[in-house]
């Protein structure tokens, strides 16, 4: 059914020619760009010889001939509903085409029989429809300036004023130029999905996401379960971050590394696991560290044990005293003394005094447990204290017995001291110079002594002439003489 090659070049011939001999047609404006969805009119008008009468004015898309004519748009069921003829059968050849898609983009023509000839406007009328695309930088970083662009596929033919969406809410904020939206110093809250359309029509671009990169910001790490960590629990650290891209997570207890990954995981938490923990958020646009929190693990008492206190009671036998100490969180606080193989408790307190011989042991409680320490064997009563006493009674009779010598040693060397100046006041050889003047006590000295002491002082300058003492004797020494 195609028509012969030779005719189409005829029409071909007659196009380039449009006008001929007063016949033609002519396009107002030749090139069309539409949005999609949009309504176009093709402004039209045409010509031919007086004398003619006009018989069938149609538009076309196909210079191929089926059924002995070019095919009619308005037969063509995708065009019927929407193509309607404004022009006349004498000049005005004007058609309206609405709700245009991407699949109307093509060339038409618009074509006429007289009673004795037909003509085709060659070329026809291009029409390009587009739809609308944003064109967006895929990253960018906080601060940056950033510009989107509402792109058509042609230039649109009418004059377009663009309009922004972010998240499907229009922007109040007119920051649009031409067909450019422009974001000086983008914030991380220009983040979102935008979209663009040309007021007064439907159609409305596909959404584009607009990623804005920035460094960790603040807050912080929840605890799981809230409340009290026993020991044995499983705990889990959850840090809260917010960056883009998402921030790689490391977790220190202190100042030291323990873990990494936004959650962190203590299946069977044990008081070593005590402390403070913080997360770090770092991406490549910076790092931030969270507050602290702290795990502040409870346990229930362990390493009871049982302490003798060297009180001086235990010298005198009375009693002894024992103390329990414990490790737990909180401390306990309540503690049951326990006499072996009996079962109700002897004592309570922390320390206990023991009255009587035994094998002790305590229990050490807190809200979360109990515990009993090893027994100690404990020996009280007369027996102890009497081998105590024995023993003073014993020490006090040794140290009596050696007062008792001392002092009848220290009477007997009085009693010899006497003799002997005794001895020296009857002797006048006696040479003062000698030891035994100067032993002598000066409360032993009665004055009738001390007379007979002083005639006999001058003798040495004389009587040892030239010995070592003479020396000591010089003319310069104030001792009198
Ligand atoms: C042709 O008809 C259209 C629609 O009625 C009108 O808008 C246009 O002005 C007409 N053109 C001429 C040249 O008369
Ligand atoms: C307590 O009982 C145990 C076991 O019945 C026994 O071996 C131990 O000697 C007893 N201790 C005292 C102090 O009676």
């Amino acid at each position: 059914m195609a028509a012969p090659l030779p005719l189409v070049f005829l029409l071909m011939i007659h196009g380039v020619c449009s006008q001929w001999g007063g016949w033609g047609v002519s396009y107002s404006p030749s090139h069309i760009c539409a949005l999609k969805d949009s309504t176009v009119i093709m402004r039209c008008t045409y010509t031919y010889p007086t004398g003619y009468q006009i018989m069938k004015v149609f538009w076309t898309k196909t210079l191929v001939i089926d059924h002995g004519e070019f095919p009619d748009l308005s037969n063509d069921p995708e065009y019927s509903q929407r193509l309607q003829y404004l022009g006349d059968k004498q000049q005005n050849c004007t058609v309206r085409l609405s709700h245009v898609t991407l699949k109307d983009s093509h060339m038409y023509y618009f074509r006429f029989i007289t009673d004795k000839d037909k003509w085709t406007g060659y070329p026809g009328v291009t029409l390009n429809v587009t739809d609308l695309q944003v064109e967006s930088p895929e990253r960018v970083t906080e601060g940056d300036s950033v510009s989107l662009t509402c792109k058509s596929s042609c230039a649109l033919t009418d004059r377009a004023t663009f309009i922004w969406y972010r998240n499907s809410q229009p922007l109040t904020e007119r920051r649009d130029r031409n067909n450019e939206l422009l974001l000086q110093s983008v914030r991380r809250e220009d983040s979102g999905r935008y979209s663009c359309a040309v007021d007064g029509h439907t159609h409305v671009s596909p959404d584009v996401q607009l990623n804005v990169m920035y460094s960790p910001r603040s807050v912080s790490v929840s605890i799981s379960p809230s409340g009290v960590i026993v020991e044995g629990d499983s705990v889990t650290l959850n840090c809260i971050s917010d960056s883009n891209p998402p921030a790689e997570i490391r977790w220190f207890k202190g100042g030291t590394i323990v873990g990494s990954g936004r959650i962190f995981n203590i299946s069977k938490i044990s008081s070593e696991d005590s402390g403070e923990y913080k997360c770090k958020s770092i991406n490549k646009h910076g790092e931030k560290y969270s507050d602290a929190v702290t795990l502040n693990v409870m346990y229930p008492p362990r390493s009871v044990s049982v302490s003798i206190i060297q009180s001086g009671q235990i010298w005198l036998g009375d009693s002894v005293t024992l103390n329990c100490t414990s490790d737990s969180n909180p401390p306990a606080l309540n503690f049951s003394w326990f006499k072996e193989n009996e079962t109700s408790a002897v004592g309570s307190g922390q320390s206990f005094s023991a009255l009587q011989s035994g094998r002790f042991y305590c229990q050490a409680h807190n809200q979360h447990g109990s515990q009993r320490s090893d027994a100690v064997t404990v020996t009280v009563g007369r027996t102890a204290g009497w081998l105590v006493w024995l023993g003073i009674t014993v020490a006090c009779v040794g140290i009596f017995i050696i007062i008792i010598i001392v002092l009848y040693k220290i009477q007997k060397k009085r009693i010899n001291c006497r003799s002997a100046i005794h001895e020296y006041e009857n002797d006048p050889r006696t040479d003062p110079s000698e030891g035994t003047y100067t032993s002598l006590e000066l409360n032993t000295r009665s004055s009738d002594l001390y007379n007979t002491l002083t005639t006999v002082q001058p003798r040495p300058a004389v009587h040892q002439s030239g010995s070592s003492e003479y020396e000591n004797v010089s003319p310069h020494s104030n001792t009198p003489r």
